[in-house]
């Protein structure tokens, strides 16, 4: 392609030759999915509002979990450690050698994908699967060593409730996972049993969840990090809160300056759809998930279900805005739920061509479907209308946990698939982060949301390693096992 075909910065002009039902259609979308300022504002002062009462005995719609992860680590922990990843998608097997420098380590890894059925399973089946991975791991990396035990940090990330760091009660799956016998039960056991099952030398010293363990492994490195996210397969956040601030634990009589880290699970944020915008794409996709009612905020902002938005508004110009889209084609693919991921936005967003060649291309070779140009128009608007609001609404929780910490800087730490490959994502939500937060036209951004450290690798180590320190120490609050 020629380089006058590029894309221009702006595609407003191309907009020119679109017939009026479609720019017509194209507005009312624009209406439905675009979040305002001062809607942005409202959203964060109910999301500081549930993220309080998280905190309180009565609790609500955010978790808000305890986590037992009590201050940040020295940067002087040191020894080999395991680290198991079972996120949505894909299962990391690592192990981390904390050094003997201050602050280094190395790291040693296999991915292994997670089998769909999987996903909709039993649990022994899950179980055995990953501890197949583990064994896998050990004999491909120690062939043919006696290993002493080692201890394992189990990053499991799903909401759980923990009165022990190496405990965790699955309160519900997320991320489409439904594999029965789980919810309502410690999880730790449920491995521990599988990987003993193997005669495997490890110990679970720890469960964690991903953001807590990017909180921890992004403030090794920079202590200017507050906060820990995923903005990925499913979305959530991390955050030290002080003990006396969090009338859930006080009964363990904490001192209330005693940092405690809280996976807050606000992918449940307005589950009782008191301030989120909803669209009636929205409402289809919560009604028809394994989890009707819950991780509200998840799927609104989460790359699980960008692409099943983006589907089913296109299903809904076919059938039931009198065909205005794909007349004459066969639409059979596009019905079939889930068929686009995030990354077919990504790619759309991502056409640099002006007559968004690629993206033709991508509908043709995804879904049989030849789109002409006005209608790649509206889909390249579609995909940006999304791709943004999910930005902008990601920002909210970041600001909610600004806002009731009374942080006026800090460095965000985040991981995630949307994070780290849809584009514009990181830009769109600062600007959001400033339009919320009021900062001046001359000031620098004051909160930056920036890559993070390996959370599920060095992560989990370090946590295993303040785990055990403590246990070593004899503060044994939040830890259930004999750990030395
Ligand atoms: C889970 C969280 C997790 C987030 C990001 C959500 O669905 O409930 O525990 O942190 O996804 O992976």
């Amino acid at each position: 392609m020629v380089e006058s075909a590029r894309r221009r910065p702006s595609r407003k002009g191309s907009m020119a030759d679109m017939p009026q039902n479609l720019l017509d259609q194209i507005k009312e979308l624009e209406e439905l999915f675009t979040v305002d300022q001062a809607r942005l504002k409202q959203i964060v002062n109910h999301f500081v509002k549930e993220l309080t009462k998280g905190l309180s005995k009565e609790g609500g719609n955010i978790p808000m979990n305890v986590t037992w992860v009590l201050g940040f680590p020295t940067g002087e922990e040191k020894g080999s450690y395991l680290a198991l990843d079972m996120g949505g998608t894909n299962l990391r097997v690592c192990e981390v050698v904390l050094s003997e420098e201050k602050g280094e380590f190395d790291i040693t890894q296999s991915k292994y994908r997670i089998p769909e059925e999987l996903k909709t399973g039993g649990s022994d089946d899950m179980w055995e699967y990953i501890a197949d991975c583990v064994q896998q791991f050990l004999e491909y990396h120690h062939e043919g060593e006696t290993l002493s035990e080692l201890p394992l940090g189990f990053t499991f990330s799903y909401p759980a409730t923990q009165d022990y760091v190496d405990h965790g009660i699955l309160q519900r799956w997320t991320k489409g996972f439904d594999i029965d016998g789980v919810e309502g039960e410690d999880v730790v056991p449920m491995l521990s049993a599988a990987l003993a099952k193997r005669k495997l030398p490890i110990k679970i010293v720890a469960l964690i969840n991903d953001t807590t363990g990017t909180l921890i492994a992004s403030a090794y490195t920079d202590t200017d990090t507050k906060i820990g996210c995923i903005f990925g397969t499913g979305v959530n956040a991390a955050y030290m809160e002080n003990a006396g601030s969090i009338p859930k634990i006080e009964h363990y009589n904490l001192p209330p300056d005693t940092p405690v880290a809280i996976n807050c699970e606000y992918g449940a944020f307005d589950n009782d759809h008191v301030v989120l915008p909803m669209t009636p794409y929205d409402i289809i996709i919560d009604r028809d998930s394994p989890r009707p009612g819950q991780q509200a905020f998840e799927k609104m902002t989460a790359g699980l279900y960008l692409g099943e938005i983006f589907r089913l508004v296109l299903l809904d110009l076919v059938d039931n805005k009198n065909q205005l889209i794909f007349q004459n084609q066969d639409v059979s693919k596009l019905r079939k739920p889930y068929t686009l991921d995030s990354s077919f936005l990504s790619a759309i967003e991502e056409d640099p061509f002006e007559n968004l060649s690629e993206t033709q291309d991508l509908f043709e070779r995804t879904l049989d479907i030849r789109v002409n140009k006005p209608e790649l128009e509206l889909c390249r608007r579609l995909a940006e209308l999304i791709g943004t609001r999910a930005a902008r609404l990601s920002a909210c929780g970041v600001a909610a946990i600004c806002t009731k910490k009374n942080i006026r800087s800090c460095h965000v730490s985040a991981d995630g698939s949307v994070f780290t490959k849809y584009p514009h994502f990181k830009e769109r939500g600062a600007r959001a982060l400033r339009e919320i937060l009021d900062w001046a036209p001359h000031e620098d951004d004051k909160v930056t949301i920036n890559a993070a450290e390996d959370g599920s690798g060095v992560g989990a180590a370090l946590i295993a390693a303040l785990t055990l320190e403590r246990a070593k120490a004899g503060n044994l609050v939040g830890i259930k096992q004999k750990l030395c």
